[in-house]
């Protein structure tokens, strides 16, 4: 059997990406397809109390103006179900207003143009109520939140952290606060709807087609067979369409009662408020250490902005219960409502910002202790899970530490600000830790053969980028022991077994898993000598137990060396290395990819990202690409990511872990620390911008 798993082969689907045959959602074309434009309040909080659309209905090509008037009935939203991205989505449901650029009215017309000229005419007059939009003034407002998405409580506790600290020979006591941020993905969010027999097809841009088949199918009351929900193409995701939102909603809604296909898409800038965002946070981190750096005491509390419209916790310190030893210990996550947008899961939800606040912290006591960092976090490696008190399933930190610390030339940094000089610039390095919670949910997945050396995978699994298609026709090639190209890989059809879609870094392993199960089961019939054609095996995964028996994380460890130019505080990155451990790794090509763009993201966070709000206004004012900033080809030299050879026995049966959200955890301490080895600056509150820095 060719070894066809963890070949780096290029991506199956990259022909048809780069050469435009690859319809994104926005692309799809349907005849007499008519064109929806969503009409959004600009207030945060109240009451529609007028919309009068006259002149937009009498423009010519206008078919339809749809509000909380004249909307159809839908299912009632539900603020607190299980699976928040299966919940229906009524739109339009009320005149009440509960965010800023909530949609308040759908305008369809025969051209897009049309559609939005008109919707610019609406004019909505509403009865404005106060609200609360301020993190820093909402304290009082906190509230336990009692679990995190995960399901794991909200605090933890072990031994006696207070006394500890109290002891502790050196302490670290600080606040560190993170911006709201927004997902900010290639493809803005679209949906094309259209019905046949009374059969709702909506193809659309999505990471989870089984939460939208389901969202979709009980918002619009339709048994589940009456909707078809298609995502083959997706220009990124990053958790901001792990929910429907109103464009597909509305499609679906207008479709029906024109009697026609009708596409709405968002603009760039509706996607700031329409969809969703990552909560700021404010978190404190308290370390007690005796004098050689081992750590007595540690704790992370957090509070993080929720929308009053729908709860989120942002699961900021849940992997601080596992990264460090130290007998006494603390954690908290609170969340406090405000009348903002919803806050939701974005890119490694949690670890992200929490490790921006805590990997920060371990080099503050660093250099309180005369420490080297890395040294620091050495002195520091638990044996077993310092919390849940299970084994880890592998744990390779302290390699991914050395290994990086060798490659990066760790022992040229000098251990105080300001030594290094290349002309007006004061240089500096950093190091940050990563660790990612890694996780398998139930999955099917179905593959057929279509003729003696030809088989199809079908799942309705997406690749929104990170190169799903390809890994799947990895395992099914090698399990097969047929060509690569032989394997046609068909995903993002709800019609197709259920997966769990791509979200959590779960998706490779926990689809890749059932799929294996399928290979395996289809082999077999074949070696029994049943014939290969049109045999067709359906196969599937769940976890088992010992996702309780052992810790499972992905690690990896960050060095960043920046430069800082004295008379403006200019801060530029100037190399950046990630060495990771992650499982057995599927492809390293797309693998890698997934890294760098992560650690290129937690470079933003640094420095770049912030999602401003009006106090005011309860809006965020960074509504494009030029405003909310993110990292540029100028800002991005050498970045380079290396993985270390893994094989996680207790993961799955590919011993693969998830790879997708490891690359930013801890990205951006690494730069943040290396801002301060340059030139001295501590820098709490982030993004680091040259004002702070000076
Ligand atoms: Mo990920 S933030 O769960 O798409």
């Amino acid at each position: 059997m060719a070894q066809v798993i963890g070949q780096a082969i290029d991506r199956i689907d990259g022909r048809a990406k780069v050469t435009g045959a690859a319809a994104y959602a926005a692309d799809n074309r349907a005849e007499r397809m008519a064109f929806g434009s969503i009409v959004t309040a600009t207030i945060a909080c109240g009451h529609v109390t007028s919309i009068d659309a006259n002149a937009a209905r009498r423009m010519p090509g206008v078919l339809l103006v749809m509000t909380h008037g004249n909307a159809p009935k839908q299912a009632p939203f539900q603020a607190k179900a299980d699976d928040r991205h299966a919940r229906p989505k009524p739109q339009l449901a009320s005149d009440k207003v509960e965010y800023f650029g909530q949609p308040v009215a759908l305008v369809v017309a025969e051209t897009a143009e049309t559609a939005r000229a008109a919707a610019s005419a609406i004019v909505v007059t509403y009865e404005k109520a106060e609200g609360a939009f301020v993190l820093e003034s909402a304290s009082g407002a906190a509230y336990n939140p009692g679990k995190g998405p995960t399901g794991a409580p909200s605090d933890s506790k072990l031994g006696d952290f207070d006394k500890a600290f109290a002891d502790a020979s050196v302490k670290i006591d600080a606040i560190y606060k993170t911006p709201y941020q927004a997902h900010a993905m290639m493809e803005p969010h679209a949906s094309l709807a259209s019905w046949q027999d009374g059969k709702l097809t909506v193809t659309s841009s999505l990471q989870l087609v089984e939460s939208a088949h389901k969202s979709i199918a009980d918002t619009l009351k339709l048994e589940p067979d009456k909707v078809e929900v298609i995502s083959e193409y997706v220009g990124g995701g990053f958790g901001g369409k792990l929910p429907v939102f109103g464009d597909a909603i509305l499609a679906a809604l207008a479709a029906r009662e024109l009697n026609r296909p009708v596409r709405v898409a968002l603009t760039r800038q509706q996607m700031f408020h329409v969809t969703t965002h990552r909560p700021a946070s404010i978190q404190r981190v308290r370390l007690g250490a005796e004098r050689d750096g081992t750590l007595s005491a540690i704790a992370h509390q957090s509070l993080a902005q929720s929308a009053r419209a729908d709860e989120f916790a942002e699961p900021i310190v849940f992997s601080t219960r596992s990264l460090y030893a130290a007998p006494n210990r603390m954690t908290s996550q609170r969340i406090a409502a405000l009348d903002l947008p919803v806050a939701d899961s974005m890119r490694a939800p949690g670890e992200a910002i929490g490790l921006l606040a805590v990997e920060q912290a371990m080099d503050e006591l660093a250099v309180r202790l005369d420490m080297d960092p890395l040294e620091l976090r050495l002195r520091n490696e638990p044996k077993e899970d310092p919390e849940k008190k299970v084994p880890f399933s592998t744990r390779a930190l302290v390699p991914c530490l050395q290994e990086g610390a060798r490659r990066f030339g760790w022992d040229k940094r000098q251990a105080r600000p300001g030594q290094v000089r290349d002309g007006n610039w004061l240089l500096g390095m950093g190091v940050a830790a990563a660790i990612r919670g890694n996780f398998l949910r139930e999955a099917e997945a179905r593959v057929t053969m279509e003729s003696e050396r030809h088989a199809v995978v079908e799942m309705d699994m997406t690749d929104i980028g990170t190169g799903s298609y390809t890994v799947f026709a990895q395992i099914a090639a090698e399990l097969l022991d047929l060509p690569v190209e032989n394997i046609k890989v068909k995903l993002g059809h709800s019609s197709y077994p259920d997966t769990p879609g791509s979200g959590g870094s779960f998706g490779a392993s926990s689809c890749g898993a059932a799929l294996h199960d399928a290979c395996t089961k289809l082999k077999a019939k074949l070696a029994k000598g049943e014939g290969a054609q049109g045999l067709s095996v359906t196969g599937s995964v769940k976890p088992g137990d010992d996702y309780k028996r052992y810790s499972q994380y992905a690690y990896g460890a960050h060095f960043a060396e920046v430069g800082i130019e004295q008379t403006t505080g200019e801060v530029r990155l100037r190399r950046m290395l990630g060495v990771f451990a992650a499982g057995r790794i599927l492809n390293p090509k797309t693998a890698h990819s997934q890294l760098i763009g992560g650690m290129i993201w937690g470079l933003g966070s640094a420095l770049h990202e912030d999602a401003v709000l009006d106090p005011r206004l309860g809006a965020f004012v960074t509504q494009d690409l030029v405003h909310y900033h993110v990292p540029v080809h100028a800002d991005v030299p050498q970045v380079e990511a290396v993985l270390l050879d893994e094989f996680d026995a207790h993961a799955n049966v590919l011993g693969s872990k998830g790879v997708g959200e490891l690359g930013i955890c801890g990205a951006g301490a690494a730069v943040a620390n290396a801002v301060y080895n340059a030139c001295g600056a501590r820098v709490r509150d982030y993004p680091i911008t040259l004002d702070k820095v000076l």
